[in-house]
């Protein structure tokens, strides 16, 4: 009897447990929708030529809202590039507005051929580029990028990852860099939840880049709330997921360069891109192209500072920096992206109450 009465109990209190775990998924799942949904178009100022500009977090700068990607013009990512086709595409930009670029070192050539562009128009140009763990040290790599871009300074300079606990020397060096005035604003390039509290918790740090796209709605939309709050510098990137959400692939395309990295995606992984990505077709009819539509969803984010869009031709610029810019997707339209995201599972409530806990028990 009293064996029995104690499985009722059992039962009742795991069911009640599951009931309330159960409302507070809910309960984030309904937060995170509504902060998705909203949209505020934090435009500071329009150029001539059509783009618009953004605050860079609080660092005083202000950047077009969106910016060239340099590592397909490095020629390891997104197979050969020529050159000449990269400054061409690099001056396109410029002529459409565009003053923020993102690269790295370790980017093939791409430092290099932003040193050559960069040379006497380095003052229109907000450069950000990131240490990616080179030896001997963040100081003297940062010593040969400044050789590389032909540049005394770098306006946002990145660690490549989140440093953990025991690398926070790594934080030091980058404030120590700020101070001697050889980067203007320091931050991580980042992947998830748990980095974005790190950067915001280290409140020397100016801003982060993270991904985000119709397909990768996380980490960005957990942290809208504390992103409102802290106006950091954010940078989006693969926001047209190494080109899928541009529309232009189909299910049989085959990537046959070995320097372009979807060249190690499987024929299923290629037809599952495609099929998932078609799910946002219905945008083109407000946008006009998928291209402008994948763009603008990051856009319609205000807490987003700019959208590095990786671009390697001129017409790829002209797409980039003439078209996409322009005003925020409406709510509707966000209301059902966030609708097609959740039947894709890219909403996942499980996520959002795993860290809904960890955040308590770290308190
Ligand atoms: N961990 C990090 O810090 C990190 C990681 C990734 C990227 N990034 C930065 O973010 C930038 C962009 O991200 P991403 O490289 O992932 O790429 P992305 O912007 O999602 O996609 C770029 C690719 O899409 C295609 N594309 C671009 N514009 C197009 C247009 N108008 N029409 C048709 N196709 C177009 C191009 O490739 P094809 O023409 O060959 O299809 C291009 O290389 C990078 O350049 C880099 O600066 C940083």
């Amino acid at each position: 009897m009293v064996n029995r009465r104690g499985v009722l109990y059992s039962v009742g209190a795991v069911g009640a447990v599951a009931a309330s775990a159960w409302a507070m998924t809910r309960r984030l799942e309904a937060e995170v929708e509504r902060a998705a949904t909203i949209v505020h178009d934090p435009v500071i100022a329009q150029m001539k030529s059509g783009m618009r500009l953004r605050e860079f977090g609080r660092t005083g700068m202000t950047v077009s809202e969106v910016g060239f990607g340099s590592w397909a013009i490095g020629g390891e990512a997104y197979g050969q590039v020529s050159r000449q086709e990269s400054l061409l595409a690099l001056a396109r930009a410029e002529e459409l507005g565009c003053n923020f670029v993102d690269t790295a070192m370790v980017y093939g050539d791409a430092e290099q051929i932003l040193g050559e562009f960069l040379s006497g128009r380095r003052s229109r140009w907000i450069v950000a580029t990131k240490y990616s763990g080179q030896k001997p040290d963040l100081e003297r790599t940062l010593e040969e990028q400044l050789t590389r871009l032909k540049t005394d300074y770098v306006d946002f300079y990145q660690i490549h990852w989140t440093p953990g606990r025991d690398e926070e020397h790594l934080y030091d060096a980058l404030y120590r860099a700020k101070k001697a005035g050889k980067v203007r604003a320091v931050g991580v390039s980042l992947k998830n939840e748990q980095d974005i509290d790190r950067v915001l918790d280290h409140t020397q740090l100016d801003g982060f880049q993270v991904k985000l796209s119709l397909l990768d709605p996380y980490p960005f939309v957990a942290r809208l709330g504390r992103l409102k709050a802290s106006r950091p510098a954010v940078v989006i990137r693969s926001s047209l997921r190494e080109g899928f959400l541009t529309g232009k692939f189909h299910k049989d395309t085959q990537f046959d360069d070995p320097n372009d990295q979807r060249s190690k995606l499987s024929r299923e992984q290629i037809a599952q891109l495609v099929q998932d990505a078609e799910r946002f077709r219905f945008l083109e009819a407000e946008t006009g192209s998928m291209v402008v539509a994948a763009a603008r969803y990051p856009l319609s984010f205000p807490e987003v500072s700019t959208v590095i869009l990786g671009t390697k031709s001129v017409s790829q610029a002209d797409s980039n920096f003439g078209k996409v810019p322009g005003s925020p997707l409406s709510t509707a339209a966000l209301q059902q992206v966030f609708r097609e995201q959740k039947a894709l599972g890219l909403h996942p409530g499980r996520r959002l109450l795993t860290d809904y806990i960890r955040r308590i028990i770290q308190r």
